[in-house]
């Protein structure tokens, strides 16, 4: 673990990182660093090879024994700074100084970017976003191979009082989501073999394990069978996983309150069923279980921060696989809530499982305050939004609102898309209630948004025709990188999400 701490300038250190700002003049960068670091800056700046533009880099050896690297980071423009881009900046500096095995480093905190966002958010947001640059998937590494996290980060700069108390009281804070985020993305990256539905319902309880606030049921096959759960039954029923429901209950307050609800899609792996994917399409399903890893690691936030807030955390979870047994194309479904469904695709799993999750929590949380669910629901999405925005839906605008400012104020991003009546109508079976695929236009137009509407239709109290409880949709079009990730986060799942949801709870 790395221990975060205020300035102790007694010590020595491997690196200081230096933010700057392009429109800074770089006489002025040069000066007033070049008092502490003995002309160092001169030549950087007089060959324009660093001008503080957002993105660039420089390393710099100082001579000094107890300050021997500086790291130069790029900001870009300072009037409208974004959060997103100072985290961006920070996360590259971190990764660039760990794999120069640096251990103890400092981050000079400048004063107009605490002004711009508050000493305790700054310091929450940059350990944040340290601790996510730093996180590597290497449990199957050899050793030698492994990253090695950093031991100290001190904050450095011309703080007031008050400003280091906020700061201070910031760190915590930052520590606490990290876990969370960095929990889903292990849970992700892990390889689907060994990311079991047993094993996410084992990690699952965990979370709780020792947190008298936090208490977690497993339900197992033929619980679920009983519980009349028709559509994730089908779905499992090609695995030879044992598929399981989760329910987590999180009670921070004695209070009553009405639950927020966290729904999240745990396909642990999706080859498409019969209606196969074809092989190109099929490598990284090992992430079709983010849904169920972001509630998770939400769980997991929420419990170490302590929020006073009743939150509840629902997961389907299953594989979807292929055998003789695999539900069919052409088969009909029926979900807990009584509603037949048709198979129009075995790829259209994820809101088959959600089906029944949903009816499930129309059932025993008719009073939920809210219900928002998590899933890498459509490739349409990612057609649609690419991979570093997730999609929102919903028929209400106040949480879809919330919502989008949330992740705004955390540096993440979603885009609203819509639900409505035409996407609805798509849905309508000839041989059931509704069916599993549906085009507006063309087969397979708006595949985003008729998902989104399939998923509505078990969040609907149909006796009394209007919605059971407020819901909003996020389909994860952004949760993980299968390239090579970014400077700033490496490669795999990105724990999307997380930080939003703890931000909108709190
Ligand atoms: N898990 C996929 C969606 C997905 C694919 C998310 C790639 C992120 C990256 C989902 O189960 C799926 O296969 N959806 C189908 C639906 C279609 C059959 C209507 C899709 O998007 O092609
Ligand atoms: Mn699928
Ligand atoms: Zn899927």
């Amino acid at each position: 673990m790395t221990k975060y701490v205020l300035a102790d300038e007694s010590t020595a250190i491997d690196a200081l990182i230096i933010p700057l700002f392009e429109d800074k003049k770089p006489s002025t960068i040069a000066n007033e660093l070049n008092g502490v670091f003995d002309g160092l800056l001169q030549d950087v700046v007089a060959l324009k090879d660093f001008e503080g533009k957002k993105g660039q880099t420089a390393l710099l050896y100082t001579q000094d024994a107890t300050t021997p690297r500086v790291f130069l980071v790029g900001l870009g423009k300072q009037k409208g700074l974004a959060l997103r881009s100072w985290k961006q900046a920070i996360g590259a500096g971190a990764i660039a100084m760990q794999t120069k095995k640096a251990e103890r480093i400092s981050v000079l905190l400048p004063k107009n970017v605490i002004d711009a966002f508050g000493a305790k958010k700054l310091c929450t947001e940059t350990v944040v976003a340290m601790e996510m640059a730093t996180y590597a998937f290497d449990a199957f590494k050899e050793d030698s191979a492994k990253v090695s996290l950093l031991k100290t980060v001190q904050f450095v700069g011309d703080f007031s009082t008050s400003v280091k108390n906020g700061l201070q009281k910031g760190i915590g804070d930052g520590v606490h989501i990290a876990a969370g985020v960095n929990f889903t993305r292990e849970l992700g990256n892990t390889p689907p073999s060994v990311m079991t539905p047993t094993l996410l319902a084992d990690r699952a309880k965990a979370i709780g394990k020792g947190n008298a606030k936090l208490t977690v049921k497993v339900y197992n096959e033929s619980q679920i069978e009983k519980m009349g759960m028709g559509c994730l039954m089908g779905v499992s029923k090609g695995s030879v996983l044992e598929p399981k429901f989760i329910v987590m209950e999180y009670k921070g307050t004695d209070k009553v309150m009405k639950p927020s609800v966290l729904v999240g899609k745990g396909i642990t792996f999706d080859t498409g069923g019969l209606s196969l994917k074809p092989a190109n399409y099929m490598t990284d399903m090992k992430f079709d279980m983010l849904g169920a890893g972001t509630v998770l690691g939400i769980m997991k936030a929420v419990s170490l921060l302590g929020l006073k807030k009743h939150i509840i955390g629902i997961v389907p979870t299953c594989e979807n696989a292929v055998a003789g047994d695999a539900y069919r194309p052409d088969d009909i479904l029926t979900a807990m809530n009584g509603k037949t469904v048709e198979i129009g695709n075995t790829d259209a799993e994820g809101r088959l499982i959600l089906a029944d999750a949903l009816s499930y929590v129309a059932k025993h949380y008719p009073n939920a305050k809210e219900v928002i669910d998590f899933a890498t629901l459509t490739g349409a999405c990612v057609v649609a939004l690419g991979n570093e925005r997730s999609g929102l839906f919903s028929p209400e605008d106040t949480i879809a609102d919330k919502l989008y400012t949330k992740s705004q104020d955390v540096g993440e991003q979603l885009w609203r898309l819509p639900v409505g009546e035409e996407y609805s109508e798509a849905m309508k079976s000839l041989v059931a209630d509704i069916k599993n695929i549906g085009g507006v236009g063309g087969a397979r137009y708006a595949g985003a948004s008729t998902a989104a509407a399939f998923l509505q239709y078990f969040t609907m109290d149909h006796e009394k025709g209007k919605a059971a409880y407020p819901w909003a949709h996020i389909d994860l079009s952004c949760s993980y990188y299968n390239g090579k990730g970014h400077p700033w986060i490496r490669h795999g799942a990105n724990g999307f999400g997380v930080q939003t949801l703890v931000e909108y709870l709190r």
